[in-house]
């Protein structure tokens, strides 16, 4: 496994690389997730590049940046066990000159959701994966359904600006007890760690409802909130159903839909999403890898 901070040097190192080469960007602090999307990248691809960064334009002043966990050396352990190729670990001035000011911004649907309340998140998601793309060249990129919005977004910025990369989405990773595995899950006290498994539980109760024959969106929405409302520690920041393709909140489940939510449990806050009907890939077109 080869490690490097600089883009010449990955430049380099990259063209010896045959293709397909696949892409999983990360910010590290790695689990079980991010290592099942290094592992479906070397099943598909003949080489695998990693990226670790911290990409500090996703995170607003306000939230938890300099706090974010790091543990580079776990990290590559973990993926020189796993056989990685290429691990691409800059700086963020590496990234990031002084006076940067180019940005992708994919409008309307980075403005739902997540981006109600973090109103530049994929603008600087979007522009660090436009960078990657431009920097390791992958035929294949791999992203995890935990991060639904992101990878709706990815989706449309790589369609709208022609990246010739295929976006390969794998299944959210869980904890025995349902919570998605998650590097913020590090945040959570033992009281708060016990509280998390609210968030599966209430998707859950929307999939049983649904497959009960469910289709009132309010209705199940309802029934979410109210779970929620049941664990003393959390507290919501929003249920959402949506149009899985537009984002758009529907009123009627009569067609592929996302569940969505974001609940804050102590100061930690953690988001889950299911696809109804369940089993459903979230992308037409693209299928999920597990
Ligand atoms: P990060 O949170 O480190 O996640 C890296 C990738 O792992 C993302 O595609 C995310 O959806 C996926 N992932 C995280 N938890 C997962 C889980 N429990 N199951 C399956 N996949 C999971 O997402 C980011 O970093 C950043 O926004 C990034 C895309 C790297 C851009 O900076």
């Amino acid at each position: 496994m080869i490690v490097t901070q600089y883009v010449s040097e990955l430049r380099r190192l990259r063209s010896e690389l045959s293709p397909p080469v696949g892409l999983v960007p990360t910010m590290g602090f790695l689990h079980e997730g991010h290592l099942a999307l290094v592992r479906q990248s070397q099943e598909e691809c003949a080489a695998t590049v990693v990226s670790l960064f911290v990409n500090p334009t996703q995170f607003a002043p306000t939230e938890d940046l300099t706090n974010y966990p790091r543990d580079a050396e776990r990290d590559m352990r973990l993926l020189e066990e796993a056989g990685v190729d290429l691990v691409f670990a800059p700086q963020a001035e590496e990234m990031y000159a002084n006076d940067h000011e180019t940005w992708v911004m994919v409008d309307r649907l980075a403005r739902r959701l997540e981006g109600a309340t973090r109103p530049t998140h994929f603008q600087g998601v979007a522009t660090v994966v436009a960078a990657l793309f431009h920097i390791v060249e992958p035929q294949r990129a791999y992203f995890g359904q935990k991060d639904a919005q992101q990878v709706l977004v990815i989706d449309r910025m790589i369609r709208d600006l022609h990246f010739p990369v295929e976006l390969r989405v794998a299944d959210t990773v869980r904890e025995p007890d349902g919570v998605a595995m998650s590097s913020r899950n590090t945040y959570l006290s033992p009281d708060e760690r016990q509280a998390a498994p609210v968030l599966r539980r209430s998707l859950d109760l929307a999939e049983r409802l649904w497959q009960d024959g469910g289709r009132d969106a309010e209705q199940i929405r309802k029934a979410m909130v109210e779970a929620i409302e049941a664990e003393p520690l959390a507290r919501l920041d929003y249920v959402s159903i949506t149009d899985a393709r537009t984002l758009d909140e529907i009123h009627m489940i009569d067609r592929k839909a996302l569940v969505s939510l974001a609940v804050r449990i102590g100061r930690t806050r953690l988001i889950d999403n299911a696809v109804l009907p369940p089993g459903e890939p979230l992308l037409t077109g693209g299928s999920p890898c597990s």
